[in-house]
């Protein structure tokens, strides 16, 4: 009889056993009901004055751990509404050891109005954001005028907003809504060969869409004072 395993890192059983054993509290981060938030003091919590990139719906936090190994002198906080999710990027970071990445467990939208403080992140990085792609269901996306209000204080002059997504109809709604935001400038997808993506994907859904075939649909823009042009990148 033949039977299919889940990979030992995603089986729920193997993340109980190594949460046994392995700390998540340098790395996992529980605001989900905190009644009152104040605003991260980024030199405090990553212990450097680096910058920080922040990934909003970071799922498992495939990406984050990439991101975060190959970019040291960097820092990256991600946040992930599913506990369960939360836990298993945590356990993904503390098993790699990293002192770069911490994960929330948390609601975006609570978090980025009361948490994150003005002008401050390097990048921002929005991946297969959510299901809410169709018509019906905008009133519940996570990328709308206000969420970008909130990426435009947050930004530093200069920071970055990274977009990933397998839904045509939603990454035209993006680039509309990002077409208005005369402050971001449109820049060509990374390199294939930055350190940032990993060769066998950017992030989880990346990885199974990529291996279905799907098409992916990407962008990049930087926050400046100017006008922005336009440079389409898809793959
Ligand atoms: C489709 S998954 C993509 C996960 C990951 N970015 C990837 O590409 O593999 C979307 C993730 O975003 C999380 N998410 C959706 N809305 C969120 C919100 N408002 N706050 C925090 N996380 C959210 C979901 O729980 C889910 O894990």
């Amino acid at each position: 009889m033949t039977q299919t395993q889940p990979a030992a890192s995603e089986s729920d059983s193997a993340n109980r056993a190594a949460k046994a054993r392995i700390d998540l509290s340098r790395h996992l981060i529980e605001l989900a009901h905190a009644p009152e938030l104040t605003r991260f003091d980024w030199e405090a919590l990553f212990g450097n004055p680096h910058p920080v990139e922040f990934e909003i719906g970071s799922g498992k936090g495939l990406f984050l751990a990439n991101v975060a190994a190959s970019k040291p002198t960097r820092n990256f906080l991600g946040i992930e509404v599913s506990r369960k999710y939360a836990e298993q990027a945590a356990l993904r970071l503390a098993k790699r050891s990293l002192t770069n990445a911490r994960i929330i467990h948390g609601e975006a939208r609570a978090i980025l109005e009361r948490a994150i403080p003005g002008q401050g992140l390097a990048a921002i990085h929005v991946y297969f954001p959510d299901p809410w792609w169709k018509t019906r269901h905008r009133k519940r996306r996570l990328v709308d005028p206000w969420l970008l209000d909130q990426v435009e204080r947050t930004l530093k002059p200069e920071g970055e907003i990274h977009f990933a997504t397998d839904v045509a109809a939603y990454f035209t709604v993006i680039e509309r809504l990002m077409e208005t935001r005369t402050r971001f400038h449109r820049v060509p997808w990374l390199s294939p060969v930055d350190p940032e993506l990993s060769a066998d994907g950017l992030t989880n859904f990346d990885r199974k869409y990529r291996a279905q075939g799907r098409s992916i649909h990407l962008a990049r823009y930087v926050f400046t004072n100017g006008d922005g042009g336009t440079d389409a990148t898809s793959s």
